[in-house]
């Protein structure tokens, strides 16, 4: 769906497609946010794959998203995450920072359309005026009812997804917040006990500027937007007004050789059409169950790729 498309057109269109989950999964429970293309199945499913956390020094995650990486290391290590998405990252914040007014917030609002449209239209116009749990508690209830849980911006940076049908879902889940607010806060204390700062915990804006901060013994867990498969990835890669384009793809692909020179070890989610941009590095290739095509319930294992500089092994394999 193109970013400027009317969101009359677009309600439209996910209703005559949707056949959304009766409840969220208990994954989607401990998540702050549901996020598309989301890698909470790279802890249960590749965990083996991840560095133990007693070796890693601090654990960095450039692209966040729903963090469900960060969350695998969060409160065992020093974590730094970063997003293009300010008004994600503000959820983050607030979490950490104002847990409390934010179950509070979130546990007066309602599953309604009416109410839905309404906030939406006040997360568009009044984000900046408002205090951080208030943004945070838009963000997250928007997050839980809107179509698919899609983040999408038109070209104005205004928040475009429709109204989600669901059963029931869960808007607050304060024991989750509560959960992740401790563990933030207490990555960020150790992160201050390394590097005698916690600047930059929770940084917003272009992945590039992060590997400045990433030093030996580090890992750097790196799930860029994918390269487009078809119409359907398409739409992973609208994150934001503006996308991830080819020419970031070889962006951070040309990063990587410093990455390894600063003897940091990381470890790359992408499609797997995008193996030619990683030659040299080491690929595993997975199939990953996946919505491949716009007809409600249509699901296929897509290939994937995992590029790392370290041995990457397939114990299905082995
Ligand atoms: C695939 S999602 C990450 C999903 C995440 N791993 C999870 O488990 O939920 C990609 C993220 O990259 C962010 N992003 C897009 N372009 C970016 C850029 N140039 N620099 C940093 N973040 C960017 C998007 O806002 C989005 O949150």
């Amino acid at each position: 769906m193109s970013s400027s498309e009317t969101t009359d057109a677009a309600t439209k269109r996910s209703k005559a497609k949707t056949k959304v989950e009766a409840s969220p999964s208990k994954d989607d429970e401990r998540m702050l946010t549901k996020c598309a293309g989301g890698k909470a199945w790279v802890v249960s499913r590749f965990p083996h794959l991840l560095p133990k956390p007693e070796d890693v020094r601090i654990m960095h995650e450039p692209f966040v998203g729903g963090g469900a990486v960060m969350k695998h290391y969060l409160g065992r290590v020093p974590v730094r995450v970063n997003d293009k998405n300010a008004k994600l990252m503000a959820v983050y914040a607030a979490v950490r920072d104002e847990p409390e007014s934010l179950i509070k917030i979130l546990q007066l609002m309602r599953y309604d359309k009416d109410e839905f449209y309404r906030t939406r239209t006040a997360f568009n116009e009044r984000w900046f005026q408002e205090e951080i749990a208030m943004r945070a508690a838009w963000f997250i209830y928007l997050n839980r009812t809107c179509f698919n849980g899609l983040y999408r911006e038109n070209k104005l940076g205004h928040f475009n997804v429709p109204f989600g049908d669901y059963k029931n879902p869960l808007i607050c889940d304060a024991d989750g917040i509560r959960a992740w607010s401790e563990k933030l806060r207490k990555s960020n204390r150790m992160l201050y006990s390394i590097v005698g700062t916690a600047f930059g915990q929770l940084g917003v804006g272009d992945f590039q500027p992060t590997f400045d901060l990433v030093g030996y013994g580090d890992f750097v867990f790196l799930d860029c937007p994918y390269v487009p498969v078809n119409d359907t990835t398409a739409k992973f890669t609208e994150y934001q007004a503006g996308g991830f384009s080819m020419a970031d793809q070889e962006r951070l692909a040309a990063c990587l050789p410093l990455l390894d020179r600063k003897g940091v070890r990381f470890l790359f989610t992408n499609a797997g059409i995008a193996r030619e941009l990683y030659k040299g590095w080491n690929i595993l290739e997975v199939a990953v169950p996946r919505a491949i095509n716009s007809k409600a319930g249509k699901r296929g294992k897509v290939p994937e790729i995992f590029v790392s500089n370290y041995p990457l092994t397939d114990p299905t394999k082995a």
